[in-house]
């Protein structure tokens, strides 16, 4: 979408012209799963499919939100603005607010319209997008002075404070600082990160959609987050380190007997997580695609069978597509429990291969499952 096409659904619904209209897409991740809340590694990239909203002040301090897919509104003061709404969608935007507030920049009340093209519930991470949206949009219309970097850590702590999921950084980072043909590598101990060029001839990123919508405020993904925590402090009992990057296979099983075993097998994903996306990284660098490919069907096996974050469906594309030769690497990308498989295809094949996978998840599951290829683009920014 443009900006004239968002500004035109704001001034249907509002009878004025936006002050700014932003643009904020979702990620993928190519590796480093569930290790960016355990001080590990990612390598995610923004998308080109976005969250929109379009913004105006108001001479009052009510906050007025329409979601123009849905299409509904929602209506709040900035004084109750801190009251987590009853309906999901707003939580996102207020969230924002609120941690604004706490930080003491000065909101007053504002119109925004909020629209998009990311496939919700996917796993491509529509709510991180919408978040560094609104926050940005923020920074515009009420001038204040802060850094990207501070963008992404309100955005991240609207959900977790506001929607309840105890997320890492990751995706709120990629959606602010995405680069057209780029994958970012981000160090999640301190936020620096690295632009590598992302550009493999004759291949595609493709998703492949079991449409097994992923609720991660839906407990699991918070127990993960315990476990991975529990499994740290009984590491730190007997050594001195402070975050799974010093921990090594050895410590975990000195420490075997004092955890569960599904803390150890957690742990023991983490570890190997950790490591595995730093070789990823290196055969990225030297060009060895297929190496790469193989440490990301590694990734799925880890994540299915220690970290137990996967599904039937998820599992059953992966499993399909290591026995098809046009296929570089598969696993399951984001939180879990549904979403999407990420691949690395080779683009000439890309259509006899999903006939043939689709094929069998059609008789398994009695649906298809979806395909979208994948351009990667640039982070969040005021469209003109
Ligand atoms: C979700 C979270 C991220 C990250 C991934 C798993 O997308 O929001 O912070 O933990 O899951 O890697």
């Amino acid at each position: 979408m443009n900006k004239a096409e968002v500004s035109a659904l704001f001034a249907q619904q509002f009878n004025e012209a936006p002050s700014f209209v932003i643009a904020s897409p979702g990620r993928i991740n190519l590796i480093g799963e569930h290790v960016d809340y355990n001080n590990g590694f990612v390598l995610p990239a923004a998308i080109n499919k976005h969250m929109y909203v379009a913004v105006s002040k108001r001479n009052d301090h009510q906050i007025v939100l329409h979601a123009a897919d849905i299409p509904q509104n929602y209506q709040t003061s900035l004084d109750n603005a801190s009251q987590p709404s009853n309906v999901d969608w707003p939580n996102y935007v207020l969230g924002v607010v609120d941690e604004l507030k706490k930080d003491g920049h000065a909101v007053s009340g504002f119109n925004i319209l909020i629209t998009g093209n990311i496939p919700i519930g996917a796993g491509v991470s529509s709510s991180a997008a919408l978040e560094c949206a609104t926050v940005f949009a923020c920074k515009h219309l009420f001038d204040i002075n802060i850094s990207k970097q501070a963008m992404v850590q309100i955005a991240q702590r609207a959900e977790n404070n506001f929607v309840g999921v105890n997320c890492g950084v990751m995706d709120q980072f990629a959606s602010m600082f995405g680069k057209a043909d780029h994958v970012i590598k981000l160090d999640c101990a301190d936020l620096s990160y690295t632009y590598f060029p992302f550009q493999l001839e004759n291949i595609s990123i493709v998703l492949f959609d079991t449409f097994v919508k992923h609720s991660l405020a839906s407990s699991e993904y918070n127990t993960r987050r315990q476990e991975c925590e529990t499994g740290l402090a009984a590491l730190r009992q007997q050594f001195s380190i402070t975050s799974f990057r010093e921990a090594t296979l050895t410590m975990l099983d000195a420490v075997a007997d004092t955890i569960s075993k599904d803390v150890y097998h957690r742990c023991r994903y983490v570890i190997d997580e950790i490591a595995r996306m730093e070789a990823a990284c290196n055969h990225l660098l030297a060009g060895e695609i297929d190496a790469f490919g193989a440490r990301m069907y590694e990734t799925h096996t880890g994540l299915s069978k220690l970290f137990k974050v996967s599904c039937p469906e998820l599992d059953l594309i992966v499993e399909n597509c290591m026995i098809e030769p046009a296929i570089i690497g598969a696993r399951m990308m984001g939180g879990g429990f549904g979403g999407c498989v990420i691949a690395l295809v080779q683009t000439t094949e890309l259509e006899t291969v999903y006939n043939r996978i689709n094929a069998v998840y059609e008789n398994t599951f009695g649906h298809s499952m979806g395909k979208y290829v994948m351009q990667i683009g640039d982070g969040t920014r005021v469209l003109n």
